[in-house]
């Protein structure tokens, strides 16, 4: 793989659409490599850019372009099953439980894959990346497209791959102590009864192949928090108003330990012919133009593109090369895409 690049900025800020845009342009530019288009936001909308039900399959969108919407369920279950079933039948091995049927059905239906947090389901998207590097899969992509959501959300996913086993352990812990909780004053009345030894080395040996797996996931959290280091390229998108020049000063601090930022979109901008006889309008596009310049200057030592908001949506492959050509520029050298700066 080359190069992961990753839009983010405020909601509704054209993030989606320069992602799709970016992707056909590299695609149509590069002809030899495999590009990926990636949402990685739980609200995806690839389908609706490229006119073409996506979803968590690989899907053909032009000769050596393909998109994903991942199911994050889907990733949770395949990296935590085991896990969790594991910890499931250590807690199951805590002596009292044994004793409490009610209990070690309250273990089966609550801690499940299904439950673990928001966040961490969010993360397991980001095993897609490294699928993507797997020699072992169908296509070898060369370069990688991520469509983040806004920054709240995008710090989030970021976070997680560095932590994502103290989150596992974290959780496993709480509903440990929820356990305990649980059967504190019944374990007073069993204490005499129970071996409190139990069956010592099941446990250990199952405690061995936890520590595998949480050093596993660990490996491949680090793996992912290095991928995106190196080969990981951050755009913010805004349009040209306070709030979101605001939020892309905010992304800009918020991100810089995890990833390169090497690019500024200025989005929706309108076109000056429409500002022309309509005191409105004026009045709009002058503050627009003020904030252009704002962000110019505090952006300075990075790439800056600017594009205008279009007649009609940007969808399908023929409104997202237009878009493209707007961001772009129609004689652009690939190379400024992939390595602004
Ligand atoms: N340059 C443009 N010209 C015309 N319409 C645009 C342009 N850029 C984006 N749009 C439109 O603006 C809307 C928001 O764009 P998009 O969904 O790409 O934003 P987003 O930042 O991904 O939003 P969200 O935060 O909801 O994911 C869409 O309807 C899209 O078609
Ligand atoms: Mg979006």
């Amino acid at each position: 793989m080359d190069r992961i690049i990753i839009l983010g900025g405020k909601g509704g800020v054209g993030k989606s659409s320069i992602s799709a845009a970016t992707a056909v342009k590299v695609s149509e530019l590069l002809p030899n490599k495999k590009i990926l288009i990636i949402s990685f936001d739980m609200a995806h909308n690839l389908s609706d850019l490229f006119e073409k039900p996506i979803g968590n399959k690989l899907t053909k969108l032009k000769s050596n372009l393909w998109g994903i919407e991942p199911d994050p369920d889907e990733y949770a279950e395949k990296y935590t099953k085991s896990l969790i079933d594991k910890m499931k039948t250590l807690m199951k091995q805590m002596p009292v439980v044994g004793f409490i049927p009610q209990i070690e059905d309250f273990i089966d239906t609550t801690f499940t894959p299904d439950s673990i947090p928001l966040a961490l389901k969010n993360a397991m998207f980001f095993q897609k990346i490294l699928d993507a590097e797997d020699l072992t899969q169908e296509i070898q992509f060369d370069i990688i497209v991520a469509d983040f959501p806004p920054t709240g959300n995008m710090i989030a996913l970021f976070e997680i791959p560095e932590d994502q086993v103290k989150v596992v352990l974290k959780y496993s812990l709480n509903f440990y102590n929820s356990i305990k909780g649980a059967v504190k004053n019944v374990s007073r009345v069993f204490r005499n009864l129970v071996n409190p030894l139990g069956d010592h080395k099941k446990r250990e040996e199952l405690g061995e192949e936890i520590v595998n797996m949480v050093e596993d996931l660990e490996k491949r959290g680090e793996r992912i928090t290095e991928l995106i280091h190196r080969k990981g390229s951050l755009r913010l998108v805004t349009i040209p108003e306070k709030p979101s020049f605001e939020e892309i000063k905010r992304a800009r601090d918020l991100t810089q330990k995890y990833v390169n930022l090497d690019g500024v979109h200025i989005n929706l901008i309108t076109p000056e012919k429409y500002s022309l006889g309509c005191e409105f309008c004026q009045n709009i596009r002058s503050n627009q133009l003020k904030y252009i310049k704002k962000i110019e200057n505090e952006f300075e030592r990075l790439r800056i593109w600017s594009s205008k908001k279009l007649l009609s949506e940007p969808v399908g492959l023929e409104g997202l090369k237009l878009l493209a050509d707007e961001v772009y520029g129609k004689e652009i050298d690939v190379n400024t895409i992939l390595y602004p700066k």
